[in-house]
């Protein structure tokens, strides 16, 4: 029994299925790349502070669920608990916004960390594959995100999930709509947590799930009747713009995000086979972010669709991923001569570009066989003295298994040629 396990609500990606993660990742990420967004790394770590002002001080993600600390040089950091204002503290530290045309659009790929209740679906660490575009106020960038996503879900064979779009209006209405709601939700019977939460945000509230809440909801004022008419044409037009697309969405007002930075366009991708955990990814526009965290004014949208859940949503959908088998030659080797002739032939293959292993641990025939079976090779290459004292290999087709001998000199041409 090992002595140490991988700590509460994180787990390990290990072969076979780690390499569907793998391909998660480059799925999300090649409509982004093909897209004009450059790739951008931040560290795993910030300054506390600017996720208390970025996200929100009030938000769950930074009062229950950061991993913050005091380092022994005394600085307050914390593990990041999402990406959007540390790819922007990055944007404005390097000044990307003054170098060229806005706005500056950037992807990232890593790993996220909330100290959650853990379950299916939810976890302490998790990973995300995100966009953010920076520095432009244009519906048609809002839109383009949304289009992307939707092409990253359905390039990997998704079906099964829904886009949820709404509008949060901005500095201008959506303070009036606020003061509205809560002056609803002061007439209704809530415990103590909830009245609190009503007046630091009250918008967290309409997304309770508990039906007693729901059940008090009805009748609530709803954003979209006090939406200014800039944030309605906003709106419509990035409606308009995804409809033309041919992507399919649903208006939902209720939708509220658990990140306090949002204004205008927000949405989230939801997944029907997840059970509780259904969200695969979400995002918005966050107009006011770089202002929150001490930079200029810089209008910006992004998302970020979760690695773990798209897998998940995978497996529900009963999808298989065509992944290529990641060896395509393996070389067995009977006898000392042999090992050292086809180990510089494995060699000489790799760097051809061709993807081989080889038996290693000196095994016999049998032995070897099954490795070379179980890499999920095309071809197998077994040579013993006999066939070395001759100049020859035996090339071995694991899908027919047809056998031919070959000369050595000519096994690299020859399984190139036979690969392509
Ligand atoms: P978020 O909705 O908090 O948004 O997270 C995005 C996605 O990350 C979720 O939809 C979910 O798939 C995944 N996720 C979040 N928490 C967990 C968890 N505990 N376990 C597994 N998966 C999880 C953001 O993080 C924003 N930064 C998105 C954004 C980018 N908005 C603008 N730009």
């Amino acid at each position: 029994m090992a002595t140490f396990k991988a700590p509460k609500g994180t787990y390990d990606l290990i072969p076979p299925v780690s390499v569907k993660y793998l391909a998660v990742r480059e799925a999300i990420s090649a409509p982004l790349r093909n897209s004009g967004y450059g790739y951008i790394e931040t560290p795993g770590f910030e300054d506390v502070g600017l996720f208390a002002r970025g996200v929100g001080e009030s938000t769950d993600i930074v009062s229950k669920e950061m991993y913050a600390f005091e380092t022994k040089g005394g600085d307050q950091l914390a593990l990041r608990p999402e990406g959007t204002a540390s790819v922007l503290r990055a944007a404005l530290e390097a000044s990307l916004h003054k170098q060229g045309n806005l706005p500056v659009k950037l992807w990232y790929s890593g790993s996220y960390y909330r100290y959650e209740r853990p379950q299916k679906g939810r976890y302490r660490h998790f990973s995300q594959v995100g966009a953010e575009a920076i520095g432009a106020e244009d519906p048609a960038l809002d839109a383009e995100l949304i289009i992307l996503a939707d092409q990253a879900y359905r390039s990997l064979g998704l079906r099964d999930f829904r886009i949820l779009l709404n509008s949060l209006g901005d500095k201008e209405c959506r303070p009036v709509y606020r003061e509205a709601l809560q002056g609803f939700l002061r007439g209704l019977d809530l415990d103590e947590e909830t009245v609190r939460r009503a007046e630091i945000n009250p918008l967290r509230v309409l997304d309770d799930k508990r039906p007693d809440v729901q059940k008090q909801l009805v009748g609530a004022p709803v954003l979209r009747d006090y939406l200014c008419d800039a944030c309605k044409a906003y709106h419509e037009e990035v409606r308009a713009l995804i409809t033309a697309a041919g992507v399919a969405f649903e208006d939902d007002e209720k939708l509220v995000r658990g990140l306090d930075y949002y204004t205008r366009t927000t949405f989230e991708f939801v997944h029907d086979g997840l059970g509780s955990q259904s969200a695969v990814g979400g995002g918005g526009r966050y107009d006011g972010l770089s202002e929150m965290i001490g930079g200029p004014a810089l209008p910006s949208v992004g998302w970020a669709l979760g690695v773990d859940r798209t897998v998940l949503a995978l497996e529900a959908e009963g999808v298989e991923l065509d992944i290529p088998a990641s060896t395509s030659v393996f070389a067995v080797a009977l006898g000392e001569e042999a090992r050292r002739v086809l180990f510089g032939k494995v060699t000489e293959l790799r760097k051809a570009g061709v993807a081989a292993d080889f038996s290693f641990g000196g095994k016999g025939l049998k032995g070897a066989m099954k490795d070379a079976n179980r890499s999920g090779a095309r071809f197998a290459v077994v040579a013993g003295e006999r066939d070395l004292a001759e100049g020859l290999v035996q090339l071995k087709d694991m899908e027919s298994g047809e056998q031919s001998a070959v000369a050595l000199a000519e096994l690299i041409d020859t399984v190139k040629a036979r690969l392509a």
